[in-house]
């Protein structure tokens, strides 16, 4: 029996993912699929699971779908367990947004300050379901998607027993379907190569129809400024000069650190007008759980396209099939490292294109170090997020000021610490180990 277990089931993203499950049936029969979410979420959970259903029937496949909020029940027998829940809700991350911003710096759900106290609070409650998985769904694949996924995968390396984990994000299969764009073909004919950390991943080598088309396409990058966007960051392009000495593809999360002044000043004059993203996100919410009541709804509807996370069905539901039937492609998640990046620590996460087994990814090694211009970065966003997943499991406040203030988007010692009192403060109720 294929059974998939969907934690923060009344997620808004989740017709996403039941779409991505349909169109793939045929070669990943799903028979039960179980969306869990917590009793905040109950509401949320209701509407979504019903329009799961719709789907499914509209589709006429056999795929069970149960709606619950019991984790242990959920989880039993699994052989996959995605998580995508948000610890606090949007009003959390509102906090992680707008309190950096309010002291001067980055707010970011998943960088700098934000993504530090989004660690703080997920980290816990993900090593708890992980562990979980070890007596209830041993042989099964832990898929996370809850951010910051690099941090949190440096966390399952360290601290779970259950080992079986990936962790996974749209932001590569975006830059792949972005570039074709740019280049005006179909998005399936392009195969990026990537590494690095995520949210900090670099494209190395551009495949088009599996031929290295990488010179090619970096000039015509350069030349026309261009950039790969997605919804949730400003639209802002490249300087050409610096692509073409950089030779690689950077990823839309890098404007924060190749652009920080830039935007830091766009996003606190909208700031200034009482922008945050999590508050629009809480209206596309609104405006999408609307939608999704309506009965006569039986799609995803493509008001989800305005969240960011396009294209995440696709990752999610190709990474399941691929170890489901061993197919042994090349996709890009974060995984450890091992021996594949001579300056990392083997059991430290890296996210990189990887051959898909039904042993779980194994990393491509199309590079063994990092090149000189990005190497300090990298390793100074892996400081960040040891630190960071230490300082969760810890409760240790030390850690917590030290990947605050050596992180580049806040680099202060004393404006970094009166953020981080102030942000222990705004999510005391999220943060037990505190
Ligand atoms: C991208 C990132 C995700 C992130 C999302 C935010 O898809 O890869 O990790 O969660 O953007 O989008 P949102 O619509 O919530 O701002
Ligand atoms: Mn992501």
């Amino acid at each position: 029996k294929l059974k998939i277990a969907v934690i923060g089931g009344g997620s808004s993203y989740t017709p996403e993912f039941v779409e991505g499950i349909i169109k793939r049936y045929d070669e990943l029969p799903v028979d039960e699929l179980w969306l869990v979410d917590v009793e905040e979420g109950k509401e949320k959970l209701a509407i979504v699971g019903n329009l799961a259903k719709r789907m499914v029937k509209e589709a006429n496949l056999p795929i069970d779908i149960f709606l619950t909020l019991d984790r242990q029940k959920a989880l039993y027998g699994a052989s996959f367990v995605t998580t995508q829940l948000r610890v606090g809700m949007l009003e959390a991350r509102s906090k992680d947004e707008r309190i950096p911003l309010s002291h001067g710096f980055i707010g970011q759900e998943t960088n700098g300050a934000g993504g530090l106290f989004k660690g703080l609070r997920t980290i816990p409650v993900l090593l708890e379901i992980a562990d979980d998985m070890v007596s209830l769904c041993p042989d099964a694949w832990l898929i996370n998607f809850t951010n910051p996924v690099g941090m949190v995968t440096e966390a399952f390396s360290k601290y779970s027993k259950h080992k079986k984990f990936i962790g996974l994000c749209n932001v590569p299969i975006g830059v792949e379907r972005g570039v074709a764009e740019i280049l005006g073909i179909e998005g399936e004919r392009v195969r990026i190569d990537f590494a690095g950390l995520n949210h900090m991943v670099y494209g190395f080598n551009v495949y088009i129809d599996g031929q290295n088309r990488t010179d090619e396409v970096l000039n015509i990058f350069a030349r026309n400024s261009a950039s790969v966007n997605m919804e949730n960051i400003d639209p802002m392009e490249w300087d050409g000069e610096f692509i073409k000495a950089l030779r690689l593809i950077p990823c839309p999360y890098h404007k924060y650190y190749y652009k920080t002044k830039d935007m830091l000043g766009n996003d606190l004059e909208k700031f200034k007008e009482g922008w945050n993203r999590a508050e629009e996100v809480k209206d596309i919410e609104k405006a999408l759980f609307e939608l999704y009541k309506d009965e006569a709804l039986k799609h995803k509807p493509r008001e989800l396209e305005k969240r960011g996370g396009a294209y995440y069905s696709d990752a999610a539901c190709n990474l399941i099939s691929s170890i489901y039937n061993d197919k042994g492609d090349l996709q890009v998640v974060n995984t450890l490292n091992g021996d594949t990046i001579k300056d990392l620590d083997e059991n430290n996460a890296i996210e990189i294109t990887c051959k898909i087994t039904k042993d779980g990814p194994i990393p491509h090694k199309f590079i063994d170090r990092f090149p000189i211009p990005i190497r300090g970065l990298i390793h100074q966003i892996k400081a960040f997020e040891i630190l960071g997943a230490e300082a969760a499991v810890e409760g240790n406040y030390d850690k917590a000021l030290l990947a605050m203030i050596t992180n580049p988007l806040v680099a202060n010692d004393k404006g970094g610490r009166k953020m981080l009192d102030e942000l222990l403060q705004a999510h005391k109720d999220y943060l037990p180990n505190f």
